[in-house]
């Protein structure tokens, strides 16, 4: 099981699209283990998107991620990162795939909706980021039987 960082963005929050966002997720069978509506500061998005730091995009994409409050969640299952990833679609709402979230919900390159970790390096800097200690839940989900065929003693 892996665990990923999953932010939707302050588009997605303003544009009310967090319920459905959220439900891309969970109809996938990914377990909500952690969640809360934040604002992200100065700071933190700097730490965050410190690969990014000295890129042209970077400045607009700090304002943008500390505009308005967000929704940090995170999300578990077998191979949840690329799981994630691939759910949310391309970097770029105008090119990412219909059926994606990106692809679905957006058209805009900067405003894309929704951030998750990109590697198990990445989404353990991250999740350690956003939630203390105590905050991202372990819980048995009673639905995970039919998630996951678990009958050969692991999930599958
Ligand atoms: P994210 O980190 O937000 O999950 O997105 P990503 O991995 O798909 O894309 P990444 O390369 O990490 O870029 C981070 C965010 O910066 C904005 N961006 N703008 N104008 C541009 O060329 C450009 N490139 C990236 C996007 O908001 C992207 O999600
Ligand atoms: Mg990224």
């Amino acid at each position: 099981m892996e665990t990923t960082l999953i932010i939707l963005k302050p588009d997605a929050v303003q544009r009310g699209l967090v319920g459905s966002v959220v439900s891309r997720f969970e109809q996938k069978g990914l377990q909500l283990v952690g969640m809360k509506l934040m604002k992200i500061s100065a700071e933190l998005a700097a730490e965050h998107y410190k690969d990014h730091a000295g890129k042209g995009f970077y400045a607009g994409l700090v304002r943008f991620m500390t505009s308005e409050p967000v929704v940090v969640m995170a999300l578990r299952g077998v191979g949840a990162i690329t799981v994630c990833r691939n759910l949310m679609g391309a970097t770029f709402g105008s090119k990412a795939a219909a059926g994606t979230i990106r692809g679905d919900f957006g058209i805009s390159n900067s405003f894309n909706l929704v951030h998750g970790s990109d590697s198990p390096e990445a989404a353990a800097r991250e999740l350690s980021l956003f939630f203390k200690s105590g905050e991202v839940l372990d819980y048995a989900r009673a639905s995970e039987a039919w998630v996951y065929d678990t009958s050969g003693g692991k999930a599958e």
